[in-house]
């Protein structure tokens, strides 16, 4: 029950990165475009191959210090006020990362105006390379976005940028993107329907597998990106994680699986940044077409899982979540025929963390209660009642888990700007 394949890293994230672009204005892929302009950039100015692995890791996750719609509105006007709060979140989430810990300080740079001016103190040349590239890349990308006459737009688009070197952008950056932006096809290239595979020819030269301990750290980062949508969930997805992982161990889940199920567990409600807050925060019943949107969060975490090798037994586990024996869950209506162990531990894991925590239309729910809609739900057939027993046999730790949970992660806004 191991990975059937080495999972690699920037497939990982150049997958994973899809969760993110989701907004008002549709799947955009913003952070696959942002990644290939600055690649390609960096490649016209000749810069080292280990900047350009560090701008990768950067580049695909750079807002991943934003959550919400509403920040990603903001964020998607080219002349934005005051950028810094998500930058410093981001650095925050992941300068304790062990593998893509590089990547902080460049995220925490990436809006930072050549000319000065910035929380960072950096001024110029003393703006990591990296992040002044994603800076040009991610505006050129804002202004680009809508239009679907990209080849018609792209003088305008150069003009803006061209105006604003030397105050915003670092003009020799400016002038690679001039000489590149005379190319239809980096234009072209940044099709969404393409991007992800034209960023894909990028890789192959990146062999990167991800240990265990990294793979957690980064489905971690997730999480923590998915529970920032709402203060409801601000840490659902870790708390399901870490009860998942505790039933699979009571189970007799083998070490290697448990680590996979926290996997999965941190994962399972990766397609909620698809949903937008208004939904999700709703005080009171979901009406059909808002319990409609909300069906989709698990299609979407199979589509985005199921683009990583070596996810297939991780997938099932997190995307099967809202399926019921009785075949009247949701999206793929399976049945106890095809739902596995851990599918069936992780849908238990996650309606006893949903009961346990506030919701905007009522408080957590106590133990017995919990217990009674846990048994209700046996008897209807919905879910498992042997995952159901374990976790009425172990009440008083998992009740703990949910106690200790903080002390159980390191909480990222413990991590100060000062010992960056
Ligand atoms: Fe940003
Ligand atoms: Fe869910
Ligand atoms: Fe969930």
């Amino acid at each position: 029950m191991n990975h059937q394949k080495p999972v690699h890293l920037y497939k990982l994230l150049n997958s994973l990165s899809l969760a993110m672009d989701f907004s008002k204005s549709g799947l955009m892929n913003h952070h696959q475009r942002v990644c290939l302009l600055s690649l390609k950039i960096a490649e016209t100015m000749g810069i080292p191959e280990e900047s350009k692995q560090r701008l990768f890791c950067s580049a695909i996750i750079h807002d991943a210090g934003t959550s919400t719609w509403q920040e990603k509105a903001h964020l998607e006007v080219f002349e934005i006020n005051n950028p810094w709060e998500h930058c410093q979140r981001g650095f925050h989430l992941i300068k304790r990362m062990n593998s893509l810990a590089p990547a902080a300080r460049i995220i925490l740079s990436h809006h930072d105006r050549w000319e000065g001016n910035n929380p960072s103190g950096l001024v110029g040349n003393d703006i990591p390379l990296e992040s002044r590239i994603i800076h040009l890349a991610d505006r050129v990308d804002i202004l680009a976005g809508n239009t679907t006459t990209i080849l018609n737009d792209r003088h305008h688009i150069m003009e803006q940028i061209q105006k604003n070197s030397k105050t915003i952008f670092d003009p020799d950056i400016v002038e690679a993107f001039t000489d590149l932006g005379a190319k239809e096809s980096l234009w072209l290239d940044l099709n969404p329907k393409f991007v992800g595979h034209n960023l894909e020819t990028y890789m192959v030269g990146y062999q990167i597998h991800v240990s265990h301990l990294e793979l957690q750290q980064i489905s971690d980062l997730f999480a923590r990106i998915i529970d920032g949508k709402s203060p409801f969930t601000y840490r659902h997805s870790r708390l399901v994680a870490e009860i998942a992982t505790f039933l699979a161990e009571q189970m007799g889940f083998k070490k290697n699986a448990c680590q996979d199920i926290k996997v999965a567990g941190l994962l399972h409600d990766l397609g909620k940044l698809t949903i937008p807050e208004e939904i999700l925060e709703k005080p009171g019943k979901l009406n059909q077409y808002e319990f409609n949107i909300i069906k989709q969060h698990t299609y979407y975490t199979y589509q985005i899982l199921n683009l990583i090798d070596g996810f297939n037994l991780i997938n099932k586990w997190a995307s099967f979540h809202h399926e019921k024996l009785n075949g009247t869950g949701y999206p793929f209506r399976l049945n106890e025929d095809n739902l596995c162990d851990g599918s069936r531990l992780m849908a238990v894991s996650d309606i006893y963390s949903a009961l346990v925590e506030n919701r905007p239309y009522r408080r957590g729910l106590g133990r017995q209660e919990i217990l009674k809609i846990l048994s209700k739900q046996v008897k209807e057939r919905a879910i498992d009642q042997t995952a159901v027993n374990v976790l009425e046999d172990h009440i008083d730790q998992v009740e703990n888990i949910a106690a200790n949970l903080e002390n159980l992660w390191l909480k990222p806004d413990t991590a100060s700007l000062s010992d960056k």
